[in-house]
């Protein structure tokens, strides 16, 4: 078998986390491959709302196996404090949740880093989560990072204590005020926890999986946006949220990559600092951003809001190979007369149709076309036939433009409030 992948293909927050809960029992295994705590994915169903941060999203399901891949950063604090909250809702990790030796672990200090690096920039900051990603991954890359596999190693200590001193010294040179005494008992309180839980070569485990006929769903965090090397540098994350970086962050194959689910809303959010052309500064994007309830489910921070961006999304489209679309949260437009998508930029004098590379500097002007509103609560309906016409020319529309049929359109957060396509891959 191949491996499915799951991602986002805009800045994040697309609601990647209801559809890998909706799609779990068509799969064996869901495997996060990169990110960290700055995910937060969010699961409704049966009256209950959930935020997930590390933890793949199919931990719900009682016949599925998690797998936390080795391209993710762990934060022992947090992973402790999402499997007590699974806990409480009956859910036990212990035997479904296995975690890659090779993940980084996020220390007090790549947190206390991250404050100290965005206070440093000022009014450029990245607008981070301050969960200590950046600093993390920077380890990582430099050689420096502690993993998972290091925690029951009798040399696991003093490990630490080099790689602290070393924040110590970067942390002094920032000029940074904090008291690591306060964050370290929690730090080990953690570490304890993860202990616990099954240590796994991760690639092994796939691959043999995928061997023996079982079906893997790569769940991926942030958004193609979002990615160190494609999205709009130097606001992104520090990992590749990209189909690329499940297999560098699996150990799966180019070539065993099966379907790509690409997830993106019928409109644009953003959280943090960074180019976002299609961006509404006015009464339109407060609206949006009131209905939809945008606001982030990591930090709380007001997600900025706009209309869909056709040509981002084609750029992510392509880098990532999209063969498949789902659209979420159709349901916020149903309170507009007309919906705006954005076909093409004005930029430096010329009208062009792909996402240019230096956004950041130069301004870039959205060209649009307009379409009728549907007008009509969407939330009840359960099947593909009550879809408003309106609704379905738009996703026609996105499904010319991009060359990719959309599967799946999502009319609530809630995991029954999905409406499966003709083209449906998973019915
Ligand atoms: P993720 O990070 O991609 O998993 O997305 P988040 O959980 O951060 O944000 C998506 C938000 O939209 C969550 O609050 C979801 O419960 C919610 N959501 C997902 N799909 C829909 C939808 O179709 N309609 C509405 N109204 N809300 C949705
Ligand atoms: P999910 O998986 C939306 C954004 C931050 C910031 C930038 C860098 O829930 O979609 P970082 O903490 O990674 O160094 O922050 O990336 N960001 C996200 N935005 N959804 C996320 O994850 C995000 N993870 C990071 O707001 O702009
Ligand atoms: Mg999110």
């Amino acid at each position: 078998m191949s491996a499915d992948v799951l991602l986002g293909l805009q800045w994040g927050d697309e609601g990647k986390g209801k559809i890998v809960d909706v799609l779990t029992p068509k799969y064996d295994i869901i495997a996060r491959f990169q990110g960290g705590p700055n995910a937060g994915h969010t699961l409704e169903f049966n009256g209950i709302k959930h935020v997930l941060h590390t933890i793949p999203s199919g931990i719900f399901h009682d016949s599925n196996i998690n797998v936390v891949g080795n391209g993710v950063v762990i934060d022992p604090v947090i992973f402790k404090k999402e499997i007590d909250a699974l806990k409480k809702l009956g859910v036990d990790v212990s035997k479904k949740l296995l975690i890659s030796k090779r993940a980084h672990l996020i220390l007090p200090t790549h947190r206390l880093l991250d404050a100290a690096s965005e206070a440093a920039k000022g009014k450029d900051k990245i607008g981070s989560t301050l969960k200590g990603i950046g600093p993390t991954y920077m380890d990582k890359t430099g050689r420096n990072g502690l993993r998972v596999g290091d925690i029951t190693t009798p040399a696991f200590k003093q490990k630490y204590d080099t790689l602290v001193a070393k924040h110590k010294q970067l942390l002094a040179f920032h000029n940074y005020e904090y008291n690591l005494a306060e964050l370290e008992p929690a730090f080990f309180e953690g570490i304890e926890v993860l202990k616990e839980l099954q240590h796994i070569d991760s690639e092994q485990y796939i691959n043999k999986a995928m061997r023996a006929g079982k079906k893997v769903l790569a769940e991926g965090a942030q958004g193609s946006l979002l990615d160190i090397d494609f999205g709009t540098y130097p606001f992104v994350t520090s990992s590749n949220t990209v189909t690329a970086g499940a297999c560098t962050g699996l150990g799966v194959a180019p070539n065993k990559i099966g379907n790509v689910i690409g997830i993106f809303k019928a409109y644009c959010t953003r959280v943090g600092s960074g180019p976002f052309p299609t961006e509404l500064n006015d009464e339109t994007g407060e609206k949006i951003r009131q209905v939809g309830r945008e606001f982030g489910a990591t930090t709380g921070r007001p997600r900025r809001c706009g209309w869909l961006d056709l040509p981002a999304l084609n750029y992510a489209i392509m880098i990532n190979g999209a063969t498949e679309l789902m659209m979420m949260k159709a349901d916020i437009l149903s309170e507009f007369d007309t919906i705006k998508i954005c076909t093409h930029y004005k930029f430096k004098g010329e009208t062009i149709d792909y996402l240019p590379y230096d956004i950041v500097d130069n301004a870039i002007e959205p060209v649009y076309i307009e379409m009728k509103g549907w007008k009509k609560d969407l939330t009840k309906m359960d099947n593909i036939d009550q879809l408003p016409v309106e609704l379905k020319d738009y996703v026609a529309y996105i499904e010319k433009q991009t060359g990719v049929p959309i599967s799946i359109v999502s009319i609530g957060p809630d995991r029954k409030q999905t409406i499966f396509m003709e083209h449906a891959l998973v019915k």
